[in-house]
């Protein structure tokens, strides 16, 4: 890590690899040769088809994204999302939620201004620290899709296997866990993630969708923009794109390329989360606040059990080096964010650091 970096453990915008920020510093004003930033390029230009298409590429590489599905650079964040999915799939009007925390929650309080959307499972009882039973669920007959957010970035939950949705199409929010591990994506008909967490700078959303499920056969009065079918016949170029935030989650997918893929990553990120779980399971001081077999790879919150010592503690770690580990304001404690760009070593710090606040308390 470069000396002027700290450990940054935000659940987003978060760290992002600095081999990459690095490459961009170095094009900044002259990307490859063609005198300009890629900022100041226009969409239409050769140059800037390529940096897509090999963004693409290199994302359907990583992925194994199979060719009837279709990969979307958009904008409006994954927030969008949340009205965009039930506008475009939502045909008889019916839709299934599973609801593990707040992103599923307002995807779900907002699927129910187009249709009839089914609250069929929560973990809400208990401040959605589990992931509910999914082996029976009550799948409505006429559902269009059954939905899931599959790593919940404020209450560290991730699904360990997917709903069994009795043949309704799954669709999936990533945001928090893109491409940390490997995934089928022919399990799903839609995955979608806001970009800022796991690959790139915010301002945009990926959505890979199987082909079938994009038509023209939308609610009355979805917007253009809001319309897969626009996106998709247009190659992601419809309006302009988010064209810099393209650029770098490009970088990111190379880097991701380099180190390994993504069976790589499951296991850096395995071995990185274990340092912090392990030791959270034996401090007397510091405890997890998720059951143990639904905890995710990616944000670890834990809290001290004294709301003072946890502000004590965010304090100090911020003073020490360690950025942004406040939880979430409706969990409190803290919460490390440990995506792909975070090094194991950070891990390792972060935790010597927690031992030592656990001595001197
Ligand atoms: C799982 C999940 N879904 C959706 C969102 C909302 O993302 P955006 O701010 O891009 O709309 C977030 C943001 O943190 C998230 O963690």
């Amino acid at each position: 890590m470069g000396k002027d970096r700290i450990y940054n453990f935000s659940a987003g915008p978060a760290v992002l690899p600095e081999e990459v920020l690095r490459e961009a510093a170095d094009e900044m004003l002259n990307y490859r040769g063609c005198g300009m930033s890629v900022m100041e390029m226009s969409h239409r230009s050769a140059v800037f088809q390529g940096i897509l298409d090999e963004a693409e590429a290199d994302l359907r590489e990583l992925m194994g994204i199979p060719d009837h599905y279709k990969v979307l650079f958009l904008q409006g964040g994954a927030s969008q999302q949340f009205a965009m999915i039930p506008m475009n799939l939502m045909k008889n009007r019916v839709a299934d939620y599973i609801v593990t925390g707040q992103w599923s929650k307002k995807a779900y309080q907002e699927a129910a201004k187009y249709g009839k959307a089914n609250k069929i499972a929560s973990s809400e009882d208990k401040t959605y620290s589990y992931i509910p039973d999914l082996s029976d669920l009550p799948i409505s007959p006429d559902a269009d899709y059954v939905y899931i957010c599959e790593n919940n970035t404020i209450y560290g939950t991730k699904y360990k296997k997917l709903p069994d949705t009795k043949g309704k199409i799954l669709v999936s929010d990533v945001s928090s866990c893109f491409l940390s591990e490997p995934v089928d994506v022919e399990q799903y008909g839609l995955i979608y993630g806001g970009v800022q967490k796991n690959i790139g700078p915010a301002g945009m959303v990926i959505v890979i969708i199987r082909e079938d499920l994009i038509s023209e056969e939308v609610l009355p009065g979805t917007p253009t923009m809001l319309t897969y079918k626009t996106h998709a016949d247009a190659g992601s170029l419809y309006n302009t794109p988010n064209c810099y935030g393209i650029y770098i989650c490009g970088k990111v997918f190379q880097w991701l390329k380099r180190r390994g893929g993504l069976a790589v990553m499951k296991e850096y990120n395995e071995k990185k989360a274990k340092v912090l779980y392990d030791y959270l399971d034996e401090s007397r001081l510091f405890s997890g606040t998720v059951v143990p077999e639904d905890r995710s790879l990616m944000n670890v919150p834990f809290v001290t059990g004294d709301k003072d010592l946890d502000a004590e503690f965010v304090k100090e770690a911020k003073a020490a080096g360690f950025e942004n580990l406040k939880g979430h304001r409706t969990v409190g404690g803290m919460r490390a964010s440990i995506y792909n760009a975070m090094p194991l070593e950070g891990v390792e710090a972060l935790v010597a650091f927690m031992k030592d606040f656990e001595q001197k308390h």
